[in-house]
């Protein structure tokens, strides 16, 4: 172990670019965090500014959760370590709600507790993903899965789909991407960033799809499963394709349907094996969740849900006001998606149009900075999330303040040349 005496004399340089990771090279930060950062930045400085940007419920976490929180921490019971990979109470509880919720059996030893979705999804990719390793992505896609995957040491594989198709993909799409070097398909619905849900039809052809290649994992990225409007129902891939248990990865938690976004807890089923390997990633990583925030899961699973429809009927509501006022735009078309607290709107019919400062919109970049500029509403270009000219909208965010960002983008596309 020892060094050279030369490598012993090098200054650690932190401002060194040499000083940082190769892996680093190959991901970009968050774009979604980035247009928050800014919206927040202009607020500060004085500026009337609507935040469209972020991921999160406007609710705040219902108050027998924050009790439940409270008291075991009036118990004693967060001051210790819990099991890595969750303590034994939450993951019969995760169990109890993956077969209620979903019909999937999952014994306490297939089954991860982890902060936060990402958390489970990273260590998933960590502990499978070897060079070379491919992981389909369906397009649009949540900015952090082909990062996730490029840090793990894998390659992305992004798969389009149309805004005509209500941004679904296409199974035969879906069997052209897939190689003998295909790992995992990263399956998100309702989607960030499009809120668009599969059906149970639309599902089943992607799992008859899926079943012909055994090779190829999945990754259900469920975290959005209980946001779904006008009488949706939600379905999990191996819960619709009982075939693909074996080798499906269902990630949930509890960060958008219990507005727990700061908890941080995530959570998964899936095959022994693989949650062993996960549990041995966060052991020599992060340890356990933190303990307070699993009691607080623990009861947003096991208390009463009626406020998730109360939530549901607001989210619902301004939905449709997105979707019927950004139609009204000039140059925007936005689908009606299903689920999730977001709208994809295209601004392709705006481009190469020249904003009256004299400015010429050339991309979706353009687009959404112009629009914080001039009309302070903040919203996140499509290009990042792997579909452009467009962007996303989150309409987690007060009834008001989204109608009024709505006024202000049809202002912004009506003063367009
Ligand atoms: C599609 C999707 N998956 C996973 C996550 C991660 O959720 P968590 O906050 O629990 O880490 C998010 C959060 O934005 C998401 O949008």
């Amino acid at each position: 172990m020892a060094l050279l005496a030369a490598e012993q004399q090098k200054p650690a340089d932190a401002s060194d670019a040499s000083f940082l990771a190769r892996a680093l090279r190959r991901i970009k930060p968050s774009a979604t965090i980035a247009v928050t950062d800014k919206a927040r930045a202009l607020k500060a400085a004085g500026r009337d500014v609507i935040g469209l940007g972020a991921g999160e419920p406007d609710f705040d976490t219902p108050e027998n959760i924050k009790e439940a929180a409270i008291k075991a921490i009036r118990d004693g019971k967060t001051s210790k370590y819990t099991a890595v990979d969750g303590m034994a109470e939450l993951k019969a509880a995760v169990a109890r709600k993956f077969k209620r919720e979903n019909e999937l059996d999952y014994k306490p030893s297939q089954i991860i507790i982890s902060t936060g979705g990402k958390q489970v999804l990273y260590n998933a990719l960590v502990a499978t993903l070897n060079p070379g390793d491919e992981v389909i992505i369906p397009a649009p896609y949540w900015v952090s899965y082909p990062e996730m995957v490029m840090l793990a040491g894998g390659e992305p594989v992004q798969v389009d789909s149309r805004m005509e198709d209500g941004f679904k993909m296409r199974p035969d799409a879906l069997e052209r991407a897939i190689t003998p070097k295909t790992k995992w398909i990263i399956f998100n619905s309702p989607s960030n960033p499009t809120g668009a849900a599969y059906t149970r039809d639309e599902l089943k052809a992607i799992t008859d799809v899926l079943v012909r290649h055994p090779h190829v994992h999945v990754m259900a990225d469920d975290m959005y499963e209980h946001l779904v409007y006008d009488d949706f129902q939600f379905y999990s891939p191996a819960q619709l394709e009982p075939r693909l248990y074996e080798r499906t990865l269902t990630v949930n938690g509890v960060s958008k349907a219990y507005c727990m976004t700061g908890w941080r807890i995530g959570f998964a089923g899936g095959p022994e094996p693989l949650i062993k390997a996960m549990a041995m990633i966060q052991s020599q990583s992060t340890s356990n969740p933190t303990a307070v925030a699993q009691w607080a899961a623990l009861e947003a699973l096991e208390g009463p849900k009626d406020f998730i429809a109360r939530h549901n009927a607001v989210f619902k509501e301004r939905r449709d006001l997105c979707v019927s006022m950004l139609n009204q735009a000039n140059g925007i078309k936005c689908p009606k998606p299903e689920g999730a607290f977001y709208v994809y709107p295209s601004c392709a019919g705006t481009m190469g149009r020249t904003t009256p400062s004299g400015r010429r919109l050339a991309t979706d970049q353009d687009f959404v900075t112009e629009l914080l500029e001039t009309e302070g509403v903040a919203v996140v270009q499509g290009t990042p999330f792997g579909f452009g000219p467009a962007f996303r909208i989150s309409y987690a965010t007060r009834t008001e303040d989204v109608e009024e960002a709505c006024r202000r983008i049809q202002r912004f596309c009506g003063n367009l040349k």
